[in-house]
């Protein structure tokens, strides 16, 4: 194991998501090592409830020029000036993996995939954050488009439920609070059903 990891506390505690890429380079071998890692991720049944496309390197640029055609509706209205700046949080992005869950027609099947893999995609981003990686879950409308799934060939009965964006930063975000869990827990104690 690299000596220089950091532990597990400190990846979860310090990660951020990246929301301003600054456009340099990710390569496609980085990404395709962690999601090796990442499929050790828990899940019922050993279903590997996942699949992925990922768009890296010179294979982006092509993502981009789809996403142009095919991401929000309203883009096609604007001039070409603003549709890059609406872009820019793409563009400045170095790499998208969009990952891929079957949707069991079964809800408790469904719902343990869904977890299983929102699982793996923090490993994936912990694993990224540790390699000085950026990454931000995104979920645009766009994701559930017919037009958009077509073009990533995604098929019925499968739903995508993450673009997850690479890339690398300039400044680290400042973390949002979290609500300490000590006001969220309430411990058990022997009259608690009463
Ligand atoms: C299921 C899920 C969906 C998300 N979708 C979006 C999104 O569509 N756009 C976005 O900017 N951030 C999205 N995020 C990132 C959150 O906004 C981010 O995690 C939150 O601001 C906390 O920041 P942190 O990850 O730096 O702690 C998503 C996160 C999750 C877990």
């Amino acid at each position: 194991m690299d000596e220089q990891a950091l532990s597990v506390r400190d990846a979860i505690i310090s990660r951020r998501s990246i929301k301003s890429f600054n456009g340099q380079p990710v390569e496609q071998r980085d990404i395709t090592d962690i999601l090796e890692d990442a499929v050790w991720a828990p899940n019922h049944g050993n279903r590997n409830p996942w699949r992925f496309v990922l768009a890296a390197e010179e294979n982006y640029q092509e993502f981009l020029a789809v996403l142009r055609e095919f991401g929000v509706p309203k883009w096609k209205e604007l001039n070409e000036e603003t549709l890059e700046k609406q872009m820019i949080k793409f563009t400045k992005a170095s790499a998208a993996l969009f990952v891929i869950v079957p949707e069991d027609a079964r809800q408790k099947q469904r719902h343990e995939d869904f977890a299983a893999a929102s699982i793996l995609i923090q490993n994936v981003m912990l694993l990224a954050w540790d390699k000085g990686i950026g990454t931000c879950w995104k979920t645009p409308g766009f994701l559930d488009d017919p037009k958009f799934r077509a073009q990533l060939g995604v098929q019925p009965g499968e739903r995508i439920i993450s673009m997850l964006q690479f890339g690398h930063f300039d400044e680290l975000p400042k973390a949002k609070p979290r609500t300490p869990a000590e006001e969220l827990v309430t411990y058990w104690q022997e009259d608690s059903a009463e």
